[in-house]
């Protein structure tokens, strides 16, 4: 299968300072400097520290993104942030739909597709989560879950301006990593539904995984032909690892 791009996303999640952040945004773009076109690189800090890290990145080809958006272009939605704030402050991207916002937040996937397409009529590229828990794993509705989220999550009109992230609840943050061929069989499930949903072409349907990736690990994932690209959160505040992410991308 041919392969369009290799992501390579960091999720700050909520972490850091701002000078840190300026720090860290300043090694990625070191790391990524070398790395040939069809690696994509792109950080995601929180929100109030996207001027400043949108500032280190200029003149480099680390693109930055938010973790979160709301579906609404503006109005009296306190603490929240919109996609055209987002787009104005330089991002390209934005995740949607992280399990950790599904679960403290509670958002459920038509949520997430109205996000989504908000994202979309901005400009951004929206990196759709989706994923199962343990408990569904176990009991064998992994592929349901993750179907009917993938389902419910694009919005109506999506063409080739998302891109969907595989992250297993059970492996975010814990060191747990699905095997290859779990990840694969996932993946592959993943690009019918969202195929059938949009109409595009199976093999244009990009996907992420996310969940436990590191330096380590990364290549054996990134290799995978159903796998677009990775997500990483805990090992992209560590420089040295994400930059290891990144090498593998390129490799
Ligand atoms: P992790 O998180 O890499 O720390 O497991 C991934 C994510 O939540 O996107």
């Amino acid at each position: 299968m041919h392969k369009i791009k290799s992501w390579v996303i960091g999720n700050w999640k909520m972490n850091g300072t701002a000078e840190a952040a300026r720090i860290l945004a300043a090694s990625v773009a070191k790391a990524s400097a070398g790395a040939p076109g069809h690696v994509a690189v792109v950080v995601c800090p929180p929100a109030i520290f996207i001027p400043a890290v949108c500032d280190a990145l200029q003149h480099t080809n680390v693109q930055v993104g938010g973790q979160d958006c709301h579906a609404e272009d503006s109005g009296a939605f306190t603490g929240n942030i919109a996609a055209p704030m987002l787009a104005q402050a330089g991002c390209a991207y934005v995740i949607t739909g992280h399990s950790e916002r599904r679960q403290f937040q509670h958002e459920t996937s038509e949520e997430v597709a109205a996000k989504a397409f908000a994202a979309i009529r901005h400009g951004l590229v929206p990196v759709i989560c989706v994923g199962e828990t343990l408990k569904e794993r176990e009991s064998g509705k992994a592929m349901e879950v993750v179907g009917q989220q993938v389902l419910k999550s694009l919005p109506d009109g999506a063409k080739d301006d998302f891109i969907l992230a595989y992250e297993p609840v059970w492996a975010i943050g814990s060191g747990l990593v699905p095997r290859p061929v779990d990840i694969s069989q996932m993946h592959h499930h993943i690009r019918q539904v969202a195929s059938a949903r949009t109409g595009r072409k199976e093999n244009e349907i990009q996907v992420l995984y996310g969940g436990s990736v590191k330096a380590a690990n990364s290549r054996e994932i990134l290799v995978l032909d159903d796998v677009a690209g990775v997500l990483v959160g805990g090992a992209s505040l560590n420089a040295a690892e994400f930059g290891g992410i990144i090498a593998a991308a390129a490799a």
